[in-house]
């Protein structure tokens, strides 16, 4: 056996109990009490839960965006990913104008394979749909590319009739839409009027896209997609009308699918109002109080279904060029190594049990986006496993994280609990603060809805 993991306890989706693993091949052969077996390496969990890594299905890894590129690349990202625990990485790769999709997936994953540490994913980020273009979506399934993002916003987003092609068309094909939804001429006309008026500090980003502008857009995507009966995500939902949409659409039994993100738990729109509030800037931004804590109760009751990053760092050079004008601000903050440990240790704290951050962060993500031999420790699967020490202690510092940015919203967040160990198919990747992979270990995760 090349790994026997002991005496620690298992977390799955809907139980926990002390048991080990053993690993060959990269993947579970056996899990069970008191295992003897020879193995090439032997770790002591006692005292330790045993989880499978996370999947965080939304990140934007070297993406040109806000005029210039997000500062982690393949490479330091699945590198911060792996020391967070988290072992697929759901990228987003952004369509050219004109370009087929299949062609988008390629032209990344030569730039990702190379250099992942940790296996990855892609979603096809679509922006251009005309002639054969709305075909080779399907061309993507058949990659193993089975999701896809609009966009109701940037200058990249699409208009409503795009967005309702490409769902129809996703569900021709067994394909998963997500969608980014804040209604754009809302925002284009509020962003217009605060600059009018010589309002243009990191709050006025807030008041340029408020709860209500997310709302009415959640709401639209979700009427379109209940007329199609097509499945959709709502990507990074921050507002308290959006879940409580898709509550109602799920009691009614639409597929309507919600992901959040960790910085809308733990921030408050309050953060616009800090010096430093330039740093927080993301799309949506968080929301007031009443929206985080309808994520929360949304979470506890199972309306929310994943949670992801939304991992888009800046440089602080960057974040700088809007002091004076928020629309300079590119959009974006880093999480990607902070998600798991954050989400745990509220657990640690019995905010949640644990088995539900493993169904958020792992079993449900591989359920929904078709990673088949992800998202749990069972046998046949693939042994991406985290080891955390529920007595540790750990404050996040720009310095201790493994990204290549120069600052995160996160610094100074401490918490009770922490990953000390991950595996990538049975190789150890993180141990103890390092990193201890390899570049061009992680490989694409191919994929099936169907
Ligand atoms: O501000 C954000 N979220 N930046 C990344 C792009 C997106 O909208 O997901
Ligand atoms: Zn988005
Ligand atoms: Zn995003």
């Amino acid at each position: 056996m090349d790994l026997l993991i002991k005496n620690g306890t298992i977390v799955t989706a809907s139980e926990m109990f002390k048991a080990d693993i053993a690993v060959q091949d990269g993947k579970i052969v056996e899990i069970g009490s008191n295992l003897n077996i020879p193995a090439a390496k032997v770790v002591d969990a006692e005292g330790k839960l045993v989880l499978p890594g996370a999947i965080d299905a939304h990140t934007h890894l070297e993406m040109p965006f806000g005029g210039t590129t997000s500062a982690d690349g393949y490479g330091s990202g699945t590198r911060a990913a792996a020391c967070g625990g988290t072992t697929t990485v759901f990228d987003f790769a952004m369509q050219d104008f004109d370009e087929n999709m299949v062609d988008t997936v390629k032209r990344r994953d030569a730039l990702c394979a190379p250099v992942a540490a940790v296996d990855y994913a892609f979603h096809v980020g679509v922006k251009d749909v005309h002639g054969d273009l709305l075909a080779s979506m399907k061309e993507a399934v058949d990659f193993g590319v089975p999701s896809f993002k609009v966009f109701m916003v940037y200058d990249f987003g699409v208009s409503d009739g795009v967005f309702y092609k490409v769902l129809e068309q996703s569900k021709e094909i067994g394909a998963l839409i997500a969608v980014h939804a804040e209604n754009n001429e809302m925002v284009n006309m509020l962003v217009e009027k605060y600059i009018s008026e010589g309002k243009t500090d990191a709050w006025h980003h807030y008041l340029s896209r408020p709860e209500f502008v997310e709302e009415e857009a959640d709401k639209r995507a979700i009427a379109w997609a209940e007329s199609l009966d097509a499945p959709l995500y709502i990507a990074h939902l921050a507002n308290k009308g959006g879940v409580e949409a898709v509550s109602k659409a799920k009691e009614q039994g639409y597929h309507i699918y919600a992901e959040t993100c960790p910085q809308y738990l733990e921030f408050t729109c309050d953060v616009y109002k800090r010096e430093d509030g330039r740093n927080f800037v993301c799309s949506p931004p968080m929301k007031g109080k009443d929206s985080q804590d309808a994520l929360w109760a949304a979470i506890k009751r199972g309306d929310i279904d994943t949670i992801a990053t939304d991992h888009c760092p800046f440089l602080q050079s960057e974040k700088d060029w809007g002091i004076n004008d928020f629309r300079k601000i590119p959009n974006g903050c880093a999480g990607i190594e902070n998600m798991y440990p954050y989400m745990l240790a509220k657990a640690n704290a019995g905010v949640l049990p644990f088995t539900k951050v493993v169904e958020l962060c792992s079993a449900n993500p591989a359920r929904l986006f078709g990673c088949k031999q992800k998202g749990s420790l069972s046998v046949g699967k693939d042994a991406d496993i985290v080891i955390y020490d529920p007595e540790k202690d750990f404050t996040v510092t720009c310095g201790n994280m493994h990204s290549d940015y120069d600052h995160t919203v996160w610094e100074g967040y401490s918490m009770h609990g922490y990953p000390v160990q991950t595996y990538s198919r049975g190789r150890l990747v993180y141990d103890n603060g390092e990193f201890v992979g390899e570049p061009g270990w992680g490989k694409f995760v191919k994929r099936s809805l169907r």
